[in-house]
């Protein structure tokens, strides 16, 4: 027998640094770690002693013999994983902890953002230094899109924020939530009164389609609807119109496939998750049978990873099936087993007749191939307009379209933005002397959880290194006035109180 990584993987790479015989892979040294979907273990050298299923934060591991059903498949993706990569169980050179020589006074430093790229930033601090730590989300939850972003019924992923909470409650940290710097606090003071700010604010915005009638009422980003089914604060809880039929969502990446299966998912089921109680109620009343979800390029190049599309494939109640148009089947029936394309072996590919209303039942259609050129509609969307190379164009019906096309980051005053990539412009996490940025800010709007956590020991690297050659400067305040000056700053704001937490 064997371990074996499942669906809830997030590549965070906590299980390689405890495994006695260094079977699992892609390890962070190794190029693959930067494109795969998911780390595997190999069972030939697995002994099988479960220090991985202790230390994964998602509980994404397990013995073989346990997966059973539709979990068997990740039996499988392991074992193959080895059969295209040859393990190379040799230990790669030991990396030491870092640390600040010892004349080199621990910094203050303000970390700006709770979500996973703050999370592991917190953690490599405090693991690292004796720095003190000002914490600041906006939002009067921590957690980021830990929180309002990964689907409800996830719960195994969502338990990864408990890890960045012991951060968060360590005696040396001290969270203010509810605060927005550039609106209750700027840079420049955050600045004043810590050696260091590290910006880890996420990707807030939505990439726009730049198509005609994109802004439609009925037209919605599909973070808008994640966060709605979360309960998102500033998400009314009448936000969503599920009265069509029919749900076009466009983009194939996880986002897409995590709102096809709210959408589509019994009701009953999703009562059994966390999602918000409004979202709940509003789903038991929708009259969505239906969801497109339209991918621009062909089933090999589809945005989502091979784990959550196998997820997908378990919906219970729904049908999946491929718009048959463009030649599709015959991408599909010539993709190899185990390739992005391969997953859709044994769907149903048939051409769907878009003039007539969605069939009886619950349907998931995947399209490849098209992208919208428009969105019909006057007062409301519709109909959505799809061109492809084949046919011309062609309208869907519908009156929801949820754009889910990626995110992209907003400017946080004070600081440099990078317009065409939405990124606060960095150099390995340095922004300017004594400013940082970490996670999706800093990189774009790509990767799952996990990924985070290097790019997070990228920008502690970059602080520390600067910190001990003396670069950080020196801050005019202490924490007491940074307290003091926050505490004036929100004391008569309107809207949600600030919080203040420490340990
Ligand atoms: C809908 C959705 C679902 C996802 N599901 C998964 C999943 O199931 N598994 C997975 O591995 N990955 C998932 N991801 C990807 C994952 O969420 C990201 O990799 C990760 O959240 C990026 O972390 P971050 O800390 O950079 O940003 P965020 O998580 O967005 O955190 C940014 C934080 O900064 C705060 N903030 C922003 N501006 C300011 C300001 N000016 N002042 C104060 N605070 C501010 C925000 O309130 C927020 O708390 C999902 C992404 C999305 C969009
Ligand atoms: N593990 C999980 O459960 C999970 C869940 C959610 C999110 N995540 C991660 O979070 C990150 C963001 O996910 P995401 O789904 O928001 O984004 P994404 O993976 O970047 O997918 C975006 C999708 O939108 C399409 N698209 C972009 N611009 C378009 C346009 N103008 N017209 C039509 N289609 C367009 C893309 O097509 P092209 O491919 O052709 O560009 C792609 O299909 C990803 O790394 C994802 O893996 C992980
Ligand atoms: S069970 Fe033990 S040997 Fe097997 S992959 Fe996990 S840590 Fe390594
Ligand atoms: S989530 Fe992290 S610890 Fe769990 S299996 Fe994946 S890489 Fe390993």
């Amino acid at each position: 027998m064997a371990y074996a990584i499942t669906q809830t993987c997030c590549n965070d790479a906590s299980c390689v640094s405890v495994c006695p015989v260094n079977c699992i892979h892609p390890t962070p040294d190794e190029p693959e770690f930067g494109t795969t979907d998911m780390l595997f273990i190999d069972p030939q050298t697995c002994i099988d002693c479960g220090a991985c299923a202790d230390a994964c934060p998602v509980d994404a591991v397990f013995p073989v013999d346990r997966l059973s059903g539709s979990d068997s498949v990740f039996t499988e993706l392991n074992r193959q994983h080895f059969e295209a990569h040859p393990a190379d169980n040799a230990w790669a050179a030991p990396r030491f902890p870092r640390s600040l020589p010892e004349p080199v006074a621990a910094p203050r430093v303000a970390v700006v953002g709770t979500g996973p790229a703050a999370g592991y930033t917190v953690q490599s601090l405090l693991r690292s230094t004796d720095a003190e730590i000002t914490l600041l989300d906006r939002s009067p939850v921590p957690g980021g899109l830990i929180r309002y972003g990964v689907a409800p019924d996830h719960p195994s992923t969502k338990r990864i924020g408990d890890s960045f909470a012991v951060g968060y409650r360590h005696p040396r940290v001290r969270m203010h939530l509810g605060v927005e710097v550039g609106r209750d606090i700027s840079h420049a003071e955050l600045a004043a009164h810590h050696h260091a700010v590290v910006y880890a604010v996420g990707a807030a915005g939505s990439r726009s389609l730049g198509v005609p009638g994109e802004e439609l009422p009925g037209s919605i980003p599909a973070t808008t609807f994640v966060g709605w089914c979360n309960g998102r604060p500033d998400i009314p809880a009448g936000a969503i119109d599920l009265s069509a039929e029919r749900a076009v969502v466009v983009g194939n990446g996880n986002v897409a496939l995590d709102v096809a299966r709210m959408l589509l998912t019994d009701p009953d089921e999703l009562a059994k998750t966390g999602i918000a109680d409004h979202a709940l109620a509003a789903l038991r009343g929708s009259k969505v049978r239906e969801v497109v979800l339209l991918g621009r390029r062909g089933p090999e190049q589809a945005a989502y990873t091979r784990p959550e599309f196998l997820a997908l494939r378990r919906l219970r109640g729904a049908r999946i099936v491929v718009d048959e148009h463009g030649g599709v089947a015959g991408d599909i029936a010539a993709a190899a087993p185990g390739s992005v394309a391969g997953l859709l072996h044994g769907l149903p590919v048939e051409p769907v007749d878009w003039t007539f209303p969605p069939a009886e039942g619950k349907r998931l259609v995947l399209r490849f191939g098209s992208a919208p050129t428009e969105a019909l509609g006057d007062q409301h969307v519709r109909a959505v307009r799809v061109g492809d190379d084949v046919h011309g164009t062609r309208d869907i019906r519908t009156g929801l379209l949820v754009r889910s096309i990626g995110s992209r980051g907003v400017p946080v005053p004070g600081l440099p933005f990078d317009p065409d990539t939405g990124v606060i412009p960095n150099s390995g996490g340095r922004v300017e002397r004594g400013t940082y940025v970490v996670g999706w800010a800093k990189r774009g709007a790509t990767g799952g959880i996990g990924a985070n956590r290097t790019c997070a020991e990228e920008t502690v690297d970059a602080l520390l290194g600067d910190a001990a050659a003396g670069r950080l400067p020196a801050p005019a305040r202490g924490a007491k006035e940074f307290a003091r000056l926050l505490r004036g700053r929100t004391a008569n704001r309107a809207g949600t109180p600030p919080r203040s937490v420490s340990a």
